[in-house]
């Protein structure tokens, strides 16, 4: 078997997080549940993540493994905790043990360690509540733990005294304490380190500031050339628009027609035409408005016109959000392939703004997700832990994906920055897809590329552990968090596997006969150059006819 391994690389910042650590019956889970609500911040708990990971109470992982294993465990938690932002995340009693790890966690972070009086502590947790480390005489192992960790709370950051206060005042004071140091409304900047330099995604309010934006990053700009998919014309289209030429820039607009219809050689070749005629050249730049569709379209033509004027996506899909608005790659399809002619053209700005999301359909925004929910299975797994654990709104959907967004923004920057070229990490990104394009292509796209992604992702990860490359469980794992989201993990009743097989051949990234296969792997992935094609389609499930 030949193989790659793919590491997930260091991601590029968000906003701080709000980290709460301290003793035991401090009120760090609870105060932290609380200010992450009154932040609007999402909440993990890592001794609940270690819980779920290993599907028993703590004080279990302590009687049946012992310490040392549940220290592993959360040296994990942590560090994968370090990856995520624009959180509230509450650590074990512990977890400032390991300084060095912790101190990862705490960097640019809010970090408040609870302290309490050691009598009030005793009140809390008297009962030992399932706490293992608490023997038959609390009070003496209280006193005795406290000692023992005093330098640790201490060297791990400010203290914050909750002697006296119930949850709603732990909880103030830490909200209080992380709005002491950042925003949690603001709109937050991720920078993508591209190969002509460095760009930023704008994630939040952006639509309401796209001029000052867009004037900001393109100073000698002055004529915007608007290219919107036809569908949000009038809502998103119009507002950008008007943004624009309050900057005094010359706005022409251009709505082009719905999704994947815009990538066409004529829709291009129009706009060239038009271009010449206005007289378009450098200084001016070409703003796309739509999903990854209408950006695909609107960077091939800023790539090629008077060999490429600048560019500025403006995503309107949670998809183009998370992938298509960031990274260079444009196309448009031709001789009935999909992205066949392109060229990579990277944007100087992106504006993703989650309230474009609210006219998206269900089924679209799901498609995003499941883009998601791969990049995280690779790049920062502690989303996938709080995803099991999202609140899920009236359409079945995590309520947050302005949070998802952000994460999502971060974990396509990081690959971007490290393979600009798609010639090697970036491939990670290409899990799940080849079983994918076999399924895309052969229900000629009844099945969404979405949809048909949450299928390659389980298929391909079940595939992983017969190799025992991925962990065991990860698959399981997957399609139960794919199923909450309402997005399809078996291949729909009926489907022919030797088209998928033969289509799968068509796609490009095989190479010499054998399928290359991206497997989820500690760490990141692994890239499995030489796939038995047969083995990936027999974990394929069938759905049942109903
Ligand atoms: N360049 C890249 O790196 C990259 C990465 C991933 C995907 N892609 C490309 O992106 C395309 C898929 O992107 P997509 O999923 O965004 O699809 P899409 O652009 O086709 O949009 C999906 C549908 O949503 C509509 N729509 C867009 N914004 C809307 C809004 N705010 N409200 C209501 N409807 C809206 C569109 O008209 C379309 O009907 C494919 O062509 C794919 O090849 C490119």
């Amino acid at each position: 078997m030949k193989t790659a391994h793919l590491p997930a690389p260091p991601l590029p910042r968000g906003r701080p997080n709000l980290v709460v650590t301290g003793f035991m019956g401090t009120g760090k889970t609870s105060g932290g549940r609380y200010a992450s609500r009154l932040l609007g911040l999402p909440f993990v708990d890592l001794d609940g993540v270690i819980a779920a990971r290993a599907g028993t109470p703590v004080a279990d992982i302590f009687a049946t493994r012992g310490e040392a294993a549940f220290r592993d465990m959360e040296r994990q938690a942590v560090a994968d905790a370090a990856r995520v932002s624009g959180a509230v995340v509450a650590t074990g009693g512990g977890a400032v043990l390991d300084a060095g790890g912790f101190a990862r966690l705490a960097e640019g972070a809010a970090v408040a360690v609870l302290t309490c009086d050691p009598e009030e502590i005793l009140g809390r947790v008297g009962d030992r509540g399932g706490r293992p480390l608490l023997d038959e005489d609390p009070a003496a192992s209280v006193r005795a733990l406290l000692a023992e960790r005093l330098a640790a709370y201490e060297r791990a950051g400010p203290a914050l005294d909750t002697t006296g206060l119930d949850v709603a005042g732990v909880g103030a004071a830490l909200a209080a304490r992380y709005r002491a140091v950042a925003d949690h409304t603001a709109t937050v900047r991720v920078t993508v380190d591209g190969p002509a330099g460095a760009y930023p995604v704008v994630v939040g309010e952006a639509l309401a500031v796209a001029g000052t934006e867009v004037r900001g990053a393109l100073p000698g700009a002055h004529m915007a050339l608007v290219l919107v998919d036809r569908s949000v014309d009038e809502s998103l289209g119009e507002r950008v628009a008007a943004s624009l030429a309050s900057e005094d820039l010359l706005v022409e607009r251009f709505p082009l027609p719905p999704g994947e219809a815009a990538k066409s050689i004529d829709v291009a070749s129009h706009l060239w035409t038009t271009f010449v005629a206005l007289g378009v050249d450098r200084t001016s730049v070409v703003v796309g408005v739509g999903g990854g569709a209408c950006l695909d379209v609107a960077g091939f033509v800023a790539a090629t016109f008077a060999r490429g004027i600048p560019l500025v996506n403006v995503p309107t899909t949670l998809l183009a959000m998370a992938d298509a608005s960031l990274g260079g790659k444009t196309a448009i399809d031709h001789g009935g392939s999909k992205n066949s002619v392109g060229a990579f053209h990277h944007p100087s700005l992106v504006l993703a703004d989650p309230s474009a999301l609210d006219s998206v359909p269900v089924r679209d925004l799901r498609a995003g997700l499941a883009e998601i929910v791969k990049m995280a299975a690779t790049a920062s797994p502690l989303v996938l832990d709080m995803l099991e654990e999202a609140p899920l709104d009236d359409r079945g959907l995590p309520s947050d994906l302005g949070w998802l967004v952000e994460q999502a923004v971060r974990m396509k920057a990081s690959y971007v920055a490290e393979d600009p070229g798609d010639l090697g990490l970036r491939h990670t990104l290409n899990l799940g897809h080849t079983v994918a394009h076999g399924i895309e292509a052969s229900t000629d796209h009844a099945v969404s590329h979405g949809e048909a992604v949450a299928i390659g992702l389980v298929a391909e990860s079940r595939y992983g552990e017969s190799l025992g490359v991925t962990p065991a469980g990860t698959a399981a794992r997957l399609e139960a968090l794919l199923r909450r989201v309402g997005l399809p993990v078996d291949a729909p009743p009926g489907l022919d596997t030797a088209d998928v097989l033969a289509r799968m051949g068509s796609d490009k990234k095989r190479r010499g006969g054998r399928a290359v296969v991206v497997v989820p792997a500690p760490g990141g992935a692994e890239m499995i150059e030489d796939a038995d094609v047969d083995a990936v389609l027999s974990f394929l499930r069938m759905g049942v006819a109903t």
